[in-house]
């Protein structure tokens, strides 16, 4: 199977998690997969809560209600992608540079579905660049403090994110304790969000692999 057929198969899968109501939907190449899906079984739910403009788009292109999350109260399900994820359900995400708005998403999500393709699965974080969204002003300020963290912060050439910010991809890093450097990378003045999701991470991860879909859960 290729590596978009992954992604095709898990995001089926993931129809199997949607409840009736108000379901929060991810950013990315396998959340479209997801939104396709979503589109088939659209009478079962009231609408969607969108990481991203781009996903908002999409659920809109197929008849889906996109609602503000503000009105929708709490989520019963997220089902989003990531670039990274261990055992251990922490991930890396932002690779599309919707993170600010994924973690959001998710922090009002009673559960959080991430759906990849076997290639995401790592044993430490830190392969795949993490991004940090910055506010621009504060862009020198963070990339000196991220340096000091033993990352390499490259800024995003060109991108702007739903919220107006730039986005350092940081290159280098080995991610060891997820849960406290998420944490202290928040702590850089100027730093919007970073795309660890170690403090939230998945419950579930379906995991697209040549002999099916996978479940594993981080217990
Ligand atoms: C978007 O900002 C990201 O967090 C995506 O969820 C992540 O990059 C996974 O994307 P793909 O499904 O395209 O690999």
């Amino acid at each position: 199977m290729t590596q978009d057929e992954l992604k095709q198969a898990t995001a089926r899968a993931a129809v199997e998690y949607v409840p009736a109501g108000i379901i929060g939907v991810g950013t990315g190449s396998t959340a479209n997969y997801f939104i396709d899906e979503l589109a088939r079984i659209k009478g079962r739910i009231d609408g969607a809560v969108a990481s991203s403009e781009a996903t908002a788009q999409r659920l809109k292109s197929h008849g889906i209600p996109v609602l503000d999350l503000n009105s929708a109260g709490e989520l019963a399900v997220y089902v989003d992608g990531a670039d990274e994820i261990t055992e251990h359900m922490h991930m890396i995400k932002g690779g599309g540079g919707a993170l600010t708005r994924e973690k959001i998403v998710a922090a009002c999500s009673r559960k959080f579905v991430c759906i990849a393709d076997g290639t995401k699965l790592v044993g430490m974080l830190g392969k795949f660049p993490l991004p940090v969204e910055v506010i621009p002003m504060a862009q020198s300020h963070v990339a000196r403090q991220l340096v000091k963290l033993g990352g390499q912060p490259v800024l995003r050439q060109g991108f702007t994110t739903d919220n107006g910010n730039v986005i350092l991809d940081v290159h280098g890093l080995k991610i060891m304790n997820p849960v406290e450097l998420e944490s202290e990378i928040n702590q850089i003045t100027g730093v919007v969000t970073n795309g660890l999701f170690a403090r939230r991470p998945a419950d579930v991860l379906l995991l697209g692999t040549g002999e099916g879909v996978k479940m594993l859960t981080g217990d």
